[in-house]
């Protein structure tokens, strides 16, 4: 497993490069589907930009699995609530009425990604709303020595769709034009 997300240096590194980086319009979107003052689970919180755009509108949980960060999060938000999460696995007795994540899945396999989505239905209220991003593309690759996987507008839905009801998916650019996706879908 790679080390990058556990180092002080990397996690300062990536926080450096990610500067100005946000998920302002997936909030936007998102704001479409979850109300105001709803629960939401944010996986894979990182440097925690997205937690402060999400925590004006919503009671927002951040988690992540990486003790460099979560550390972080906690010296700069000592008021905001954070969880030691994996993404697979999601071991909480907590529910919550959304689950949002912003380039965090994309780190997952597809069986891993497969048994996520599973647990993500079993901690969510009645018509929970799921929002993800990931990377748009073909195939897999080692980057940093962390694994990314890529996925297209046609198979991503096809991963969610057992256990949720597919509200949209957009392609949008995060650096590159229609280098990204995100997905937005509702508990069945
Ligand atoms: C590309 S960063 C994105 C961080 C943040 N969401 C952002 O938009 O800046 C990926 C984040 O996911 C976390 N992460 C990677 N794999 C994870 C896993 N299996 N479970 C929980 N968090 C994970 C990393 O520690 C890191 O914080």
């Amino acid at each position: 497993m790679s080390e990058y997300y556990k180092t002080k240096e990397s996690v300062t590194e990536y926080i450096r490069l990610a500067e100005g980086v946000n998920g302002g319009r997936l909030i936007k979107k998102l704001k479409r589907f979850l109300p105001p003052k709803a629960t939401l689970l944010e996986i894979g919180t990182g440097p925690g930009t997205d937690w402060n755009i999400l925590k004006e509108d919503y009671q927002v949980t951040g988690s992540d699995n990486s003790q460099e960060f979560l550390g972080h999060l906690k010296a700069n938000n000592p008021k905001g609530h954070f969880l030691e999460l994996d993404a697979i696995t999601l071991v909480t007795d907590k529910k919550f009425e959304g689950i949002y994540s912003n380039k965090v899945l994309h780190h997952l396999r597809d069986d891993e990604l497969t048994v996520s989505i599973a647990r993500q239905h079993q901690i969510l209220g009645p018509n929970g709303i799921v929002c993800h991003s990931f990377w748009r593309g073909e195939g897999a690759e080692i980057f940093k020595g962390l694994f990314v996987n890529y996925h297209s507008e046609s198979a991503l839905p096809t991963f969610f769709e057992e256990h949720f009801e597919i509200l949209l998916v957009e392609r949008y650019a995060e650096f590159e034009e229609a280098d990204s996706l995100f997905l937005i879908a509702k508990k069945r």
